[in-house]
């Protein structure tokens, strides 16, 4: 069987977000308790992917190893890749090229967050065929790729920030791609603004007929963190959930443990690495609870 491998793009100038951005970049910064890259992290995990290859920038590059080392300790394996310059996200696939191979990808942006069931990515992974993409309506799809749909709920056009969206559905930072998507990628010439546009990829798809959109449920949310406002909101989102449950969203030592990517030995050897933190005494607690359920 034909294995999925992710990219998580986690590049780009983060412009908007500045000052914040000037030392550190925008996957860096903390959403609530936990650097914003851990949540497409634990997306992917959450989905059963253990190969994953992170693209920065030159100058982040080291801060991401710091932080997140190859991945041994959650028993997955991360490559990194620099990406020079904001060229576009399609040019993912171009920097993935080897990384690829001969599997499909998914494609998560790294300030993009997913929270609840995870069904439908774990469905188009197993679909394993052309391109899944998904739509999401927003009240705000001119800041988007926006897909959309005819009456019987097939593809119509797809387009990038539109300023008069023909739909209100926005197409979220997450995609599963089988193995041409590399060829098209580097088929791609950069849009009027210079970029390699992830929507014109998903035209080809969309043109060759191996196009699938599916509408994600309103149980999912999705959040993306790109600007000041929407980076607090996400924070207030994860802090209300956690809050309330007392439980954590994107522990990754947790979804380690649950996926069985590592076992009780290595999880309570990890544990030792961590410092004395709540965050420590949050994976003790699932390790107790655990072992007695
Ligand atoms: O959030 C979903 C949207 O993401 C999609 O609906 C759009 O179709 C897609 O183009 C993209 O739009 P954005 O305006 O959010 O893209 P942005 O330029 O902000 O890039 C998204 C992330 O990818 C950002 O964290 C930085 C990273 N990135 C971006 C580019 C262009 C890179 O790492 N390298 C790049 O070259």
């Amino acid at each position: 069987m034909q294995k999925t491998k992710a990219i998580i793009l986690a590049g780009g100038s983060g412009s908007r977000l500045y000052p914040l951005t000037s030392i550190m970049s925008k996957q860096l910064q903390p959403v609530y308790d936990k650097p914003m890259i851990y949540y497409p992290l634990a997306t992917l995990m959450l989905a059963g992917i253990q190969d994953i290859l992170i693209i920065t920038t030159p100058h982040d590059a080291p801060h991401f190893h710091q932080l997140l080392g190859d991945g041994t300790k959650w028993g997955i394996t991360i490559s990194y890749a620099e990406q020079s310059a904001p060229r576009g996200i399609a040019e993912a696939f171009v920097y993935g090229k080897e990384f690829i191979g001969t599997d499909q990808v998914c494609l998560i942006l790294g300030d993009n967050l997913f929270y609840g069931k995870l069904d439908f990515l774990r469905q188009a992974i197993a679909h394993n065929q052309g391109a899944t993409i998904f739509g999401y309506p927003v009240q705000d799809p001119e800041r988007y790729g926006v897909v959309e749909f005819n009456a019987d709920g097939s593809v119509i056009s797809i387009e990038e920030k539109p300023s008069k969206p023909k739909s209100q559905y926005a197409i979220p930072g997450l995609y599963v791609f089988d193995n041409e998507v590399i060829s098209i990628a580097e088929q791609l010439q950069p849009s009027p603004r210079g970029e390699l546009e992830i929507t014109d990829v998903q035209k080809v798809y969309l043109q060759k007929k191996r196009l699938k959109v599916e509408k994600m449920g309103r149980g999912i949310a999705w959040l993306d963190t790109g600007t000041p406002e929407s980076l607090l909101e996400a924070g207030e989102f994860i802090h209300a959930i956690e809050k309330r449950q007392n439980l954590k969203i994107a522990c990754l030592e947790e979804i380690a443990l649950r996926m069985n990517f590592i076992d009780i030995q290595a999880y309570q050897s990890l544990l030792e690495t961590l410092p004395n933190s709540p965050y420590r005494e949050y994976c003790k607690r699932v390790l107790q609870e655990h072992l007695a359920p």
